[in-house]
């Protein structure tokens, strides 16, 4: 991560490259040059940024827009962008600037700096023109050390699912977990293989990952802070690779699929993040970790599998594996830990994208509060989702002659069909609980805004922002 410096631009004679904003009405730091430009050529549109000569070194004004967060955020990264040579970058800001809009800032320069594999320790230098009111400074640090805590987990969440499935089997992934844990307060983590699995019930989790030279885990975080009066379960699918099993993917439908546990690494981070942050509520975070694999040990389409709750479903295609295991976690979680809120992220159809593009989420939930403090969530951390109706006539589609349930109906919505049957398993939490399909903005195919090519670390931020709500809300 860059290192980030708060200083006085009064007291800097660094010729290096400076970072001015300019929103609609011109440069917000006073500089005659620079506004004589704005003015002769109009000011970068918000995300864009334009190299001007200047006798005090060069000077890259970058668009703020109407100064909204996600202007500022689109601002830092694309100003991270446009850094050459070694630094440091020099933002100069007003004295005046708005905490949020620092928040929003620094977490773009850091999002917009991730690259993989190729961890970034050039300096930042946020230098504030004129002298902050009384308490400003302390509340700007704050807000850098907020976007510190985004920033990290969003890479953490990155980092995770760009990994290759050659090294990313379960318990690498729970390792990776155990390691990031350790040192914060209040923070612990469980970690489940296969024989405690067996031992405990966790029947279609096993099944899953039956077929799989590693075998599976459950991960569970605990982030227990003294002061906590809600507690938030969140559950992440984490299907280190899909290939579909013995209903085996096509070579295009397979190619991504190291991508399975996007949910798993959006949950884990935000977690992190909580912890890191102090946040007043209590989580726990489960991520159910398997590899969906091809062999003789791989479990088979029509094959009836016992859940952790004792319900069972006969598993018509192999290739819906996600939600066996987030099925299994939701039982658990609903029986054994007894959460005020249930919020579970998963890579779960393609579907997703069929119905709301490659930037947005599905978002079901039967709460309409928790739907939409989600959803203002996301607004805060720029990810998108969009809420999808749980139709109970559509339930239908999922009897089976065998079992409780089938996993997978042929026909019908595929994204809202896979929320149908994971609310089976909800008991009476089904009116505290949302969930989100997040397989079409989980990667971009290229660089875009805050997004790094890749993976993109989807969900983390916005449910950072969640937590922190709910920690005001008590
Ligand atoms: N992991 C996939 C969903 C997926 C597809 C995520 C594309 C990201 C991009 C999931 O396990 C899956 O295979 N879903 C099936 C469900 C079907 C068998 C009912 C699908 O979407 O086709
Ligand atoms: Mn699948
Ligand atoms: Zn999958």
């Amino acid at each position: 991560m860059f290192a980030i410096r708060l200083t006085d631009a009064r007291n800097s004679a660094d010729a290096s490259a400076r970072v001015v904003p300019a929103g609609a009405d011109g440069p917000l730091v006073a500089d005659e040059r620079v506004a004589a430009h704005c003015e002769a050529r109009g000011t970068p549109q918000a995300g864009a940024v334009r190299e001007l000569w200047h006798p005090d070194g060069p000077v890259l004004v970058v668009g703020v827009g109407a100064q909204t967060l996600g202007e500022w955020r689109a601002a830092g990264a694309v100003a991270v962008r446009a850094m050459t040579g070694d630094g440091p970058l020099r933002v100069l800001l007003p004295a005046a600037v708005p905490d949020d809009a620092m928040r929003a800032l620094v977490e773009g320069l850091w999002l917009g700096g991730y690259h993989v594999r190729t961890p970034r320790t050039e300096a930042v230098d946020v230098q504030l023109t004129g002298a902050p009111t009384d308490g400003a400074e302390a509340r700007l640090r704050a807000a850098i050390e907020q976007a510190r805590a985004v920033a990290s987990a969003v890479w953490f969440a990155r980092d995770l699912t760009n990994a290759p499935a050659s090294e990313k089997n379960p318990a690498w992934f729970a390792d990776q977990v155990v390691d990031a844990a350790s040192g914060r307060v209040d923070l612990s983590v469980t970690v489940r293989d296969e024989q405690r699995l067996a031992a405990e019930g966790f029947g279609a989790l096993l099944a899953v990952g039956g077929g799989s030279a590693t075998p599976p885990r459950l991960v569970e975080m605990s982030y227990r802070p003294p002061a906590a009066r809600q507690h938030i379960v969140l559950v992440g699918k984490g299907i280190t690779f899909d290939t579909g099993g013995i209903s085996i993917k096509t070579r295009e439908g397979m190619k991504l699929m190291k991508k399975d546990m996007a949910g798993a690494a959006a949950v884990v981070a935000a977690t992190l993040a909580a912890a890191d942050l102090r946040l007043p509520v209590r989580v726990t975070t489960l991520a159910p970790l398997a590899e969906n694999a091809v062999s003789g040990s791989a479990y088979r389409p029509g094959d009836v599998i016992e859940h952790y709750d004792g319900t069972t479903t006969e598993t018509t295609n192999s290739d819906a594996e996600g939600r066996l295991v987030l099925a299994d976690a939701l039982g658990y979680a609903v029986r054994d830990l007894r959460p005020d809120v249930v919020v579970d992220l998963a890579t779960l159809t393609g579907a997703n994208a069929v119905a709301l593009g490659r930037r947005t989420a599905a978002l079901y939930s039967h709460n309409d509060d928790l739907a939409a403090a989600l959803v203002s969530a996301g607004e805060m951390a720029g990810e998108a989702m969009w809420q999808l109706p749980l139709p109970d006539d559509y339930t239908d589609l999922l009897r089976s002659d065998l079992a409780d349930r089938h996993s997978s109906p042929a026909g019908g919505p595929g994204s809202v069909v896979a929320a149908l049957f994971l609310r089976e398993f909800l008991g009476d939490r089904v009116g505290d609980w949302a969930h989100l399909d997040m397989s079409a903005p989980s990667w971009s195919d290229s660089a875009d805004g805050v997004l790094s090519k890749g993976a993109t670390g989807w969900g983390a931020h916005m449910l950072v922002r969640w937590l922190e709500r709910q920690g005001e809300a008590g």
